[in-house]
């Protein structure tokens, strides 16, 4: 099955640069999200990347207008009737993510396949919401999706060959790299990663340094790109949490506990870079 057109449900950090490399790949984008303004910011963000690229001689004025022509937003999931995948990218709750899929069931054709790309929640319960779990999985991108390489493709206990194939053909196709993990929680990367950036969290909370001061040392003396409490920003330290809670409460060994600083952040609204405070302030 060839996937020619496609929608992403939910248009925040991961939703708008999903539906960005997807236009940029040539296919046809429908973009869902229940608040207006978020589907505006998105639009806004993904328009002002191509005229910088229009700027900086990567694209011209065509290529530009061609993308933008491939781009639909809408505040309601019924454009999804003509997708054949639709990747759904919202708040990481269990409960919501299981709304949303028998919603899209009901709406999306009878083969069209569902994706969701939680950070680490089950597929295999996701897909249980619906009577197609043999077209849902996992295909979880990672921040910025722009400039990040790779794509988890989590097959859940039902899905089939065929399902994963597409996908990977499709990862292929925008110009990314698939790697197919047996579910688990956190999948590979996150389950690695989080617990990193939990114990950063943790060694700020005793005030061994300044967040400065961690992410400098585990950039030069780690070789990480980005030390983790600015990752943790970029991420949204609401969904840092969330998905240290989900390993905690799967795994059930404290090495996963949540660092409190972590919780207390959220409690205060400062999320990181999308509220303008976290680790860092952003504002200043
Ligand atoms: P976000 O908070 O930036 O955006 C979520 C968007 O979903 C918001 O615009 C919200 O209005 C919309 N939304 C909520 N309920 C909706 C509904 N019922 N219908 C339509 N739209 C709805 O969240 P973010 O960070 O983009 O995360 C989305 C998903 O991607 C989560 O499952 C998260 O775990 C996962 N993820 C996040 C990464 C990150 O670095 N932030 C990395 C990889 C995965």
């Amino acid at each position: 099955m060839e996937i020619k057109q496609v929608g992403v449900l939910g248009a925040g950090t991961m939703g708008a640069g999903i539906a960005q490399v997807f236009a940029e790949a040539g296919l046809k984008v429908m973009l869902v999200d229940i608040d207006s303004n978020m589907l505006q910011a998105a639009l806004g963000k993904i328009k002002k990347s191509w005229q910088k690229a229009v700027e900086k001689g990567k694209i011209d004025d065509a290529v530009k207008a061609a993308r933008e022509a491939l781009l639909e937003c809408s505040g309601d999931m019924s454009g999804f009737k003509d997708c054949d995948l639709v990747v759904e990218a919202i708040v990481e709750e269990i409960g919501v993510k299981q709304k949303v899929f028998q919603a899209m069931a009901d709406i999306c054709q009878e083969q069209a396949i569902l994706a969701t790309n939680t950070s680490a929640l089950s597929i295999t319960e996701i897909a249980a919401a619906t009577q197609r779990a043999d077209r849902i999985l996992g295909m979880h991108f990672f921040n910025p999706v722009t400039v990040m390489k790779l794509v988890e493709v989590i097959p859940g206990l039902e899905t089939s060959m065929s399902t994963t194939e597409a996908v990977v053909e499709l990862v292929k196709r925008i110009g990314k790299e698939p790697v197919i993990t047996k579910e688990a929680p956190g999948f590979l990367v996150n389950r690695i990663l989080n617990p990193l950036v939990n114990e950063a969290a943790l060694v700020y909370q005793e005030g061994m340094a300044s967040a400065e001061e961690i992410d400098k040392a585990m950039k030069l003396g780690a070789g990480l790109p980005m030390g983790p409490l600015a990752l943790a920003d970029l991420v949204g330290l609401d969904v840092v949490l969330k998905v240290t809670e989900y390993l905690f409460k799967e795994f059930g060994e404290s090495k996963y506990r949540p660092a409190l600083v972590l919780k207390q952040k959220v409690r205060a609204g400062h999320l990181g870079v999308k509220t303008g405070k976290g680790f860092y302030d952003y504002k200043k």
